[in-house]
């Protein structure tokens, strides 16, 4: 009887695991080379078997946050900045870590190498854990780590794109600024821009100022050629945008930018400017050439904007290793 029991079972198990194994199978090169999990201790290089409990409570109630990183030529870009993000978030969600910052560095380099992916994206996600389907995280006993790479073309954007204001009210700033799993408000965003033809919407705040994209940040080149990027206040601080802010000053000693600088920008200042772009970390600069229908400037990809998008590429491939973490392969 007992072994009758024991064969059942190992079948069942069997057929499970083909099942999972069936969507994957005849995909030749997996998009996904390799995933990190807290749960089973380890990396998990079979899709098939990329799972999470569902009795994790970022996936019942949204108690999570996350971050993203671009992984270009075998290094791993603005790891530190992104990582620091995270810890933020995860304080700002009361999410106690299950490791030291250390060790989930050290997990996120080692990911990557075993994934071979030299192109592509590390993605990394905190939950309050599994536990029980229970409102509050009292009784979920640790805090879970999950990452995967994602195998990708990252290269630089050179055509412009149309955007569209976003009338899907944005999250209020003790949640933007903050890289949680409630994204509902930027997938809703981003989908009303789809639906209108455009690449991606911009929000402005209950105050009237311009605020961020559904996933980017976004900036503006006046006419004066000042370099302006919406502040931080109530929105998500993106590691590029940061990043652009200390190298664009370049462009201001060669003469090229008047001036460098975060400010409170209304609509009709914004609508006003020579050029428009979109920045995050896989793009890294996108040109915006068209705003409800109205062209920026010219309605043409501007100079300053690619001089810009120039000037985080070479970061990207060529910068200082403080901002380029090569991975041990
Ligand atoms: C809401 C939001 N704003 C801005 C950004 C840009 O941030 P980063 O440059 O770190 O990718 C992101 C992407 O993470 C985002 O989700």
């Amino acid at each position: 009887m007992c072994h009758w029991y024991i064969l059942i079972f190992c079948v069942c198990v069997y057929q499970l695991i083909e099942k999972l194994h069936e969507k994957w199978s005849p995909v030749k090169k997996k998009p996904y080379p390799a995933m990190y999990s807290s749960v089973f201790g380890g990396i998990i290089l079979d899709p098939a078997m990329m799972v999470i409990p569902i009795d994790d409570h970022m996936v019942h109630r949204g108690h999570g946050v996350f971050d993203t990183g671009v992984i270009l030529d075998g290094y791993l870009y603005e790891l530190d900045a992104h990582l620091d993000r995270f810890l933020r978030s995860a304080s700002k969600a009361r999410i106690t870590l299950p490791f030291p910052r250390s060790t989930l560095r050290s997990i996120l380099v080692q990911l990557t190498a075993a994934s071979q992916c030299k192109e592509g994206t590390l993605r990394y996600w905190l939950s309050a854990g599994p536990g029980n389907f229970l409102l509050s995280p009292a009784k979920c006993p640790t805090s879970a780590f999950y990452a995967v790479v994602i195998a990708d073309v990252v290269s630089q954007c050179k055509s412009g794109v149309k955007v569209i204001t976003s009338t899907i009210p944005m999250k209020a700033p003790q949640f933007a600024t903050m890289k949680n799993v409630n994204y509902l408000p930027n997938v809703l965003s981003i989908m009303e821009a789809e639906d209108e033809g455009a690449y991606a919407s911009i929000w402005v705040d209950d105050d009237g100022f311009i605020a961020e994209g559904p996933n980017v940040n976004v900036a503006f080149i006046t006419n004066d050629k000042e370099l302006i990027l919406p502040s931080f206040d109530k929105i998500l601080s993106g590691c590029t945008a940061k990043r652009l802010l200390e190298l664009a000053p370049k462009l201001v000693e060669q003469g090229h930018l008047k001036s460098v600088k975060t400010a409170n920008l209304t609509v009709m200042e914004a609508k006003s400017a020579a050029e428009m772009m979109y920045i995050g970390s896989t793009l890294p600069i996108l040109p915006i050439i068209m705003w409800d229908e109205q062209p920026i400037g010219d309605g043409k990809v501007g100079d300053l904007t690619m001089a810009l998008s120039d000037l985080l590429w070479h970061d990207m491939v060529a910068g200082p290793n403080t901002h380029r973490i090569c991975v041990p392969y």
